[in-house]
């Protein structure tokens, strides 16, 4: 059985970041900023945000026979992360997302996911026979299948699994029955739990009625007004850090690696935040994708 620190299972995508001055509306034909094509997927973000972080890292994900898919396998072996757990699916394409960030870094995106919707749930119990870690992160990006298996198998283990609700409409409440730690944005609690957050007061009520749905402990991420850590009613607000944002794109797949990187250490959630908006800060301000995430020494600075 071999040893890891985190395992991370979730989508490898190929993303076409487009920049613009504003958002194009409805019939508009508009010319962009810039367009780069670059390696994504929230769950790729999340592998690579951990192994860059210094954190030995399983990842399991799916990516078409293609050469988008050839370039994502690449693009891990430049991390160092080993891409024995990446299914090759032979009928479908690498997913594609289109990420379009405006003058005030914000985003909007959309995607096909391909065969990141395929990953299989024989594939992913087989990997979890074969490996051992205390800490599960994971995404709703592909299969539900997929998602659900890992979780079922890494509570067997007795592993701490941390569920990224993200994107929020492919969420299913059942997930929550197998999370130890859920971590929803604004939109995505709002989807989620009915609740619309925007305070402090409001997130512990999402956070608690998170809880009878299933799941003790919760980070409601609300942006620029902060965090509220729940823990089985204990409540912290973490306030955010304040950055020139360059790029959104991926933040909280950076805040999501970190946060799972230092839970492995300490097993402190609220700890954990801090280092999370840490990595995360550092990720926005800086322009560029996978590239931005950085490194322990570099949080370890801005903390
Ligand atoms: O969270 C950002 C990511 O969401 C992008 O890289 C895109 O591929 C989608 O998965």
């Amino acid at each position: 059985m071999e040893k890891f620190d985190v395992v991370v299972l979730g989508s490898i995508n190929l993303d076409v970041m487009v920049t613009v001055n504003q958002f194009p509306k409805y019939g508009d034909t508009m010319i962009a900023k810039t367009i780069e094509i670059l390696p994504g997927g929230k769950g790729a973000n999340q592998a690579i945000t951990v192994a860059k972080l210094g954190k030995k890292v399983a990842f399991l994900g799916a990516v078409g026979n293609d050469s988008a898919g050839k370039q994502m396998l690449d693009n891990f072996t430049s991390y160092g992360i080993d891409t024995q757990f990446i299914q090759i699916d032979k009928e479908n394409g690498t997913g594609t997302f289109v990420p379009i960030v405006d003058e005030n870094s914000e985003n909007t995106m959309v995607g096909t996911l391909g065969a990141n919707n395929t990953l299989s749930s024989e594939f992913v119990s087989k990997v979890f026979d074969s490996i051992e870690s205390d800490i599960l992160l994971l995404q709703m990006e592909t299969s539900f299948d997929s998602v659900l298996t890992a979780m079922k198998k890494a509570k067997e283990k007795g592993m701490f699994v941390i569920l990224d609700p993200a994107p929020a409409e492919r969420f299913r409440p059942e997930a929550l029955e197998y999370a130890d730690l859920v971590t929803p944005n604004s939109q995505e609690t709002e989807f989620i739990t009915g609740i619309k957050v925007d305070d402090k007061v409001t997130a512990i009520e999402a956070a608690k009625k998170l809880e009878r749905m299933g799941v003790r402990n919760s980070i409601i991420k609300m942006g620029s007004k902060g965090s509220l850590v729940y823990q089985a009613g204990e409540v912290e607000f973490i306030p955010s850090l304040k950055v020139k944002a360059q790029n959104t794109v991926g933040a909280g797949d950076t805040f999501a690696g970190a946060l799972a990187c230092s839970y492995s250490e300490q097993a402190d959630i609220v700890k954990a935040v801090k280092y999370g908006n840490a990595a995360a800060g550092l990720k926005v301000s800086r322009i560029g994708g996978q590239n931005a995430i950085p490194t322990h020494d570099e949080v370890l600075q801005q903390l």
